[in-house]
């Protein structure tokens, strides 16, 4: 019996809109997980988070195991008290972030060896550790298997080799999760481009069964067009009654691509990082605060969000924030792009429920 209950009340094509049910509250699926990397979404509380319309976040073991470390989280009464956010929170499990910040790092059967981005101190990351600070110490609600996720552009055989490495530890990581009734713990299908790597990858996790199923390895340099083709073939492999978690993706234009490919879960920077640099998210494609066409514009970014950063704060204030590098703009940018991507993912919803998403991607896309 998987963990968490996974309902699907409609489908459109091969997409799917349902709720999967945790012990902290509902997701609403297709999800957006806004990155909550270090404790904190950043430049926003917790309470704008929900505002946004956030059901769920991310956490990540790479950053919050150096600093203030797991344990320390542990004591002072796990991940959610810490950081006063009591929905549920997914937490990566730390193989990818160690890749693509550590200084150095050494991937072994065992585990990998890295050295921190922050002061340079050796850690090791093993399967059984990583579930270890997500599930016991961190107390997580959705635990992510430690993966390889082999860089772009990679050679089939480097890529089987990442893919079967992550499989030997798939196994070993669903050894120290045991059976949980309040935590689920996903898989991650990997295999970079390859039909045959994802197949063999998805038969594995299957074999060893997974309350949810991840895809990784792609947003790492292929483009849009060539990820369009893996989620061509990728996401039916995997079960088609448990939530499919599309990792690290995405722009807009990916997320509606990849929901209509049958994807339930995204993360993704981007409404965050893009924030603090000026760039808000729209219907019609992103735009620069920072452009002189907006010193006069005293219309709101979104008047018909229920976001306040939306529809109460006019463009011209907002250049202005951000022309004065005031740190105003980066909160109520980055807020309202987090509420821009949820409620990208609630219009999806409602035109899986309806119908009509095939109308939906079209004119989505001439917008952009
Ligand atoms: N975030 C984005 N891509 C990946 C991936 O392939 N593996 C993990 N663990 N996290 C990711």
């Amino acid at each position: 019996m998987a963990a968490f209950p996974f309902r699907i009340d409609a489908r459109d094509g091969r997409a799917r809109t349902g709720m999967i049910q945790t012990p902290r509250g509902e997701i609403r699926t297709p999800a957006f997980m806004p990155v909550g990397t270090a404790g904190t979404v950043k430049a926003l509380t917790v309470d704008q988070v929900r505002q946004a319309q956030a059901d769920i976040i991310l956490g990540n073991t790479y950053h919050l195991m150096l600093r203030p470390t797991a344990e320390r989280v542990a004591r002072l009464g796990g991940l959610h008290k810490f950081m006063r956010w009591d929905g549920p929170i997914l937490t990566d499990s730390g193989g990818f972030q160690v890749m693509s910040l550590s200084k150095i790092s050494k991937v072994k059967e065992e585990a990998v060896t890295f050295q921190s981005h922050l002061d340079g101190s050796r850690h090791v990351l093993s399967p059984e550790r990583s579930i270890e600070i997500q599930a016991d110490l961190l107390g997580s609600d959705i635990v992510m298997q430690l993966d390889e996720c082999v860089a772009w552009p990679a050679e089939e055989p480097r890529a089987a080799e990442g893919m079967r490495l992550s499989a030997r530890w798939a196994e070993r990581c669903k050894a120290a999760f045991g059976a949980r009734d309040t935590q689920a713990l996903f898989g991650i299908q990997q295999g970079s481009v390859y039909e045959p790597l994802r197949r063999e990858s998805a038969e594995r996790l299957i074999e060893i069964g997974f309350d949810g199923y991840a895809i990784g390895g792609l947003a790492v340099g292929e483009g849009h067009a060539a990820m369009c083709e893996v989620l061509d073939f990728a996401p039916a492999m995997l079960p088609d009654e448990r939530p499919r978690y599309l990792m690290g993706v995405g722009k807009p234009i990916d997320i509606v691509e990849a929901v209509a490919r049958g994807v339930d879960m995204f993360d993704c920077v981007l409404p965050t990082r893009s924030g603090r640099h000026g760039q808000a998210w729209t219907w019609d494609g992103p735009i620069n605060l920072k452009n002189a066409r907006f010193a006069e514009d005293e219309a709101p970014l979104d008047e018909a969000s229920p976001c306040p950063a939306s529809s109460a704060y006019s463009k011209a204030y907002l250049h202005h924030l951000v022309r004065a590098d005031e740190i105003l703009g980066q909160v109520l940018l980055s807020w309202h792009n987090v509420a821009f991507f949820e409620g990208l993912m609630a219009a999806l919803r409602q035109a899986i429920a309806e119908g009509r998403l095939d109308a939906f991607r079209k004119d989505f896309a001439a917008r952009q």
